[in-house]
């Protein structure tokens, strides 16, 4: 059934677990999900961007969430719009039928440029207005999202517009968070803690230190109602790169965050793990791999398949590290 993501939230608050949040564009993405999802009794955070209306289409997009509801009426599900980029994007996709969206206001109208501290108050608070009165949910962001390591926001060409960040601006000040919620009542808060975007979070393996989870519990403190989701919570698993270049890809050295360490956040407050670009590369990897292995292959379903099987091995993975295993 399509639930609010609030009660969702609520509940992994109440069991201290992490809900994984994973980007839909397709049928192969949604099956894995759910399948995924079914096999491991997890509640399911589906969100769509802008990007995925602009590639679905905002009408089979919207069809594609409510087939999963109508095919696994046991599972809960929470259809959610990541980063919004103004309160008329947000309402057009509480129109849609979305329980829940996220006004980023921490960019501005283009979603890149900072915004200021005002203007996110003012377009999330807008929001939180128009959203709770249908019921539905909203996520607010604070913070520049960027790799503690790099300073990069993680846009595809690696220097977002607000180029290399200092140290500062790249975690979420504890009491401006508390300032901000009670201004806007946002029910679940983005935070800076050293994420970013896209596959090209650090140059290193990391050491144990790529979040600050320091941060976390000081902002979890002081908004302890208010569900927090980290951004950039893609692991970016080595096999998958070593799968990807093993079969014609190039894709140079890079590490993401590592799974221990989203565990962490979430002993801390973290209730909400967006993962988007762990499914590009495993679906990626899968097709490579298929296609070089079977030359005289054509039929699009068969490589499918092999993308499904691995996005739903990530999804699985995920599901239970974060513990929302067993909560449907
Ligand atoms: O936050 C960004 C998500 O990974 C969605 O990416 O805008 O390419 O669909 P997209
Ligand atoms: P990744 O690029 O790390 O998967 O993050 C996705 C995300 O934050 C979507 O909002
Ligand atoms: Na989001
Ligand atoms: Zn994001």
């Amino acid at each position: 059934a399509l639930i609010s993501m609030r009660q969702m939230l609520d509940h992994a608050a109440e069991h201290g677990y992490g809900i994984p949040a994973f980007n839909v564009n397709n049928l192969e993405q949604m099956r894995a999900i759910m399948e995924a999802a079914d096999e491991t009794d997890s509640p399911v955070i589906i969100q769509a961007s802008a990007g995925a209306r602009k590639y679905a289409g905002a009408p089979f997009l919207r069809h594609l969430i409510l087939a999963a509801v109508e095919e696994f009426p046991h599972i809960p599900v929470a259809m959610h719009q990541d980063h919004g980029t103004s309160p008329g994007v947000c309402q057009r996709s509480i129109q849609l039928g979305f329980s829940s969206v996220m006004m980023d206001g921490s960019l501005g109208e283009d979603g890149k440029t900072p915004a200021s501290y005002d203007y996110n108050v003012e377009v999330t608070r807008r929001t939180v207005e128009m959203a709770h009165a249908c019921g539905v949910s909203v996520e607010g962001e604070l913070g520049c999202l960027g790799s503690l390591e790099t300073g990069m926001a993680g846009e595809e060409d690696g220097v977002g517009a607000a180029g290399k960040l200092d140290h500062d601006q790249l975690l979420t000040d504890p009491e401006e968070a508390a300032e901000f919620v009670k201004a806007t009542h946002v029910d679940a808060l983005a935070i800076a803690i050293g994420t970013s975007h896209g596959a090209y979070k650090f140059t290193r393996p990391p050491t144990g230190d790529t979040l600050s989870i320091q941060r976390i519990k000081e902002i979890h403190a002081r908004i302890p109602e208010t569900h927090l989701v980290m951004h950039g919570s893609s692991s970016v698993p080595q096999e998958w790169l070593e799968m990807i270049n093993e079969h014609g890809g190039e894709i140079p050295e890079t590490y993401g965050v590592p799974v221990e360490e989203i565990v962490e956040g979430i002993r801390h407050g973290v209730r909400k793990v967006n993962v988007d670009t762990d499914l590009r590369l495993a679906s990626t990897a899968a097709v490579r791999r298929f296609l070089a292995e079977n030359p005289a292959e054509f039929d699009p379903r068969k490589f499918l398949k092999a993308s499904t099987a691995a996005m739903k091995g990530v999804c699985k993975a995920r599901y239970e590290a974060f513990g929302a295993a067993g909560n449907a």
